[in-house]
């Protein structure tokens, strides 16, 4: 779905997400959102602190999964997505803070293979994810499932991609302060999620937007597996759209 601009298009998620929370709360069961960090999402999450304060939406029954975290990170630092997910959400909203999942970016690293089965267990026990918002990287990954992730990767500890450094690396300032790993959700998992949003915006996303929707399946951009998906919406702008 193409909008006008990146605005009207993160309102009318936003309007989807309150959808799903006030149907989830009138059958009283908890709702479980799957949730995106990087710069896409914003206006989503502005949107979504809006309908909180302004039209008294509440996030008492919803449950979030982040997709992914830098790994090592430690919570409180500037660039984890902890701190992204608190500042841009979590802190102007009324979901319980232990409802919200983020990967463990301080884990010792033998720990982490069993943490991210556990981190799959706790979503799974949740009945799976009910709506998995995503952003797309410029080399077509989702999380942090760089080119060639499989199609049923489980969610684990990964190499990122030199591309995906230079791009994190101006927040890090500079490629050598720039994390080389991060743990994210794994390809089956989002490809589980009821239904997935991914949204994308600009021009410097259109050849990428292309690729994923147009072009053959293929590993080398994660994003072009949700074509197989039977619920999946991408929702763009017109200059993301503008190649397709
Ligand atoms: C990071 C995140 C992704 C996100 C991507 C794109 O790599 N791990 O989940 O989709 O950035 O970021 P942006 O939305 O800023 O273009």
């Amino acid at each position: 779905v193409v909008y006008k601009d990146s605005s009207s298009a993160s309102r009318s998620v936003a309007k989807e997400i309150e959808n799903l929370i006030k149907v989830k709360q009138a059958q009283k069961q908890p709702c479980i959102l799957g949730l995106a960090t990087g710069s896409s999402p914003k206006g989503l999450y502005a949107e979504l602190v809006r309908l909180h304060k302004e039209e008294g939406l509440s996030f008492k029954n919803v449950i979030s999964f982040n997709l992914d975290e830098y790994y090592p990170m430690e919570p409180d630092s500037v660039n984890s997505y902890v701190r992204f997910m608190q500042e841009q959400l979590f802190n102007h909203i009324d979901i319980l803070p232990e409802n919200c999942f983020v990967p463990d970016g301080t884990l010792p690293k033998d720990k982490i293979r069993s943490y991210c089965d556990e981190y799959e267990a706790k979503i799974e026990a949740y009945g799976g994810i009910d709506l998995q918002i995503l952003g797309i990287g410029g080399n077509g990954h989702i999380g942090f499932n760089e080119s060639g992730s499989l199609q049923n990767s489980k969610t684990r500890l990964v190499a990122l991609d030199h591309i995906t450094r230079v791009a994190a690396s101006a927040d890090f300032s500079g490629l050598t302060s720039t994390p080389r790993t991060a743990i994210t959700l794994g390809v089956k998992k989002i490809m589980e999620a009821k239904r997935v949003i991914l949204m994308a915006w600009g021009e410097s996303k259109s050849n990428i937007i292309k690729e994923s929707v147009e072009d053959t399946v293929t590993s080398q951009v994660p994003a072009s597996y949700l074509q197989e998906h039977n619920n999946a919406m991408f929702i763009l702008d017109q200059a993301a759209a503008s190649k397709l």
